[in-house]
């Protein structure tokens, strides 16, 4: 079992995809990545909404069960969606609590603002380990949009003294999202903790990336990321051929047809 202690402690850089099925979180798994994060990224990757911001508890805890149960040994890692946490402090520790309680989830990661440094403290006392989040935070898209951050030094000294208040406040490991690499570099360096590049150059102590980019199965890639495979082209091509071949008459063929001989006097 693959614990936060463990997470980053290698001499490679740690790897991690998001996945929201079991199917994905146990490919993940086996791929040998060392940690599935169930991302809100859920929200626009899969579900269909525009952005982040509706993914429920619900949404996400039903998702964390099923990479649960998928992922071996990778860490799970549950994404608390918008408003979930911050507003009540029971309240978002129930919220946190029931990934792990109800859902099997190993840790929780929470978008960081100053508020959540508090609340980081408060659930890691409690036994929640907390994954930090600075830089691009999605959560927050109405009121910086997609845009890479930190690229002022005003803008980046407020990221990084983010990143290592987090740190402070018993952060395991601190998710840096679309910054300039060498403010990602500087953070790294800075802090004890992993840091979790996406969008954030090559030093960091590991990477993240959204399945659905990494694997070439969603609408249009971000500029940051790389699609290691195409199975957006692979999945269409085999469903137009089933689809060809039901129209065609080819499938099922006589292979995949069982007759029972016993009903051979009936029918
Ligand atoms: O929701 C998500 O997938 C994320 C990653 C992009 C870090 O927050």
């Amino acid at each position: 079992m693959t614990t936060v202690r463990d997470f980053g402690a290698g001499d490679e850089p740690a790897t991690m995809l998001t996945a929201y099925d079991a199917l994905t979180a146990a490919l993940a798994d086996e791929a040998g990545v060392d940690a599935v994060l169930v991302g809100d990224s859920m929200g626009n990757a899969v579900l269909g909404y525009e952005d982040t911001l509706p993914v429920t508890v619900d949404e996400v805890a039903s998702r964390v069960g099923a990479v649960a149960r998928g992922a071996e040994d990778a860490l799970v890692v549950a994404d608390m969606p918008f408003l979930s946490f911050g507003a009540d402090r029971r309240e978002s520790v129930e919220n946190c609590g029931r990934m792990l309680k109800e859902e099997g989830a190993n840790a929780v990661k929470i978008e960081s603002n100053p508020q959540t440094v508090e609340l980081t403290e408060h659930l890691t006392d409690l036994g929640i380990p907390v994954m930090a989040h600075v830089g691009l935070t999605p959560q927050s898209v109405n009121q910086t949009g997609y845009t890479q951050q930190g690229a002022d030094p005003e803008q980046a000294e407020h990221i990084a003294e983010l990143a290592r208040a987090h740190e402070e406040a018993g952060a395991f490991a601190c998710v840096l999202e679309h910054i300039p690499a060498n403010l990602a570099a500087h953070i790294t360096d800075d802090l004890s903790i992993p840091t979790i590049g996406i969008g954030a150059g090559d030093a960091c102590d590991g990477q993240v990336l959204v399945f659905t980019d990494a694997v070439g199965l969603g609408d249009g890639t971000p500029p940051f990321a790389e699609a290691f495979g195409n199975v957006r082209e692979e999945m269409t091509d085999a469903m137009e051929a089933y689809v060809d071949a039901v129209e065609s008459g080819d499938f099922p063929a006589e292979e995949h047809s069982h007759v029972a001989e016993e009903l051979d006097d009936l029918y």
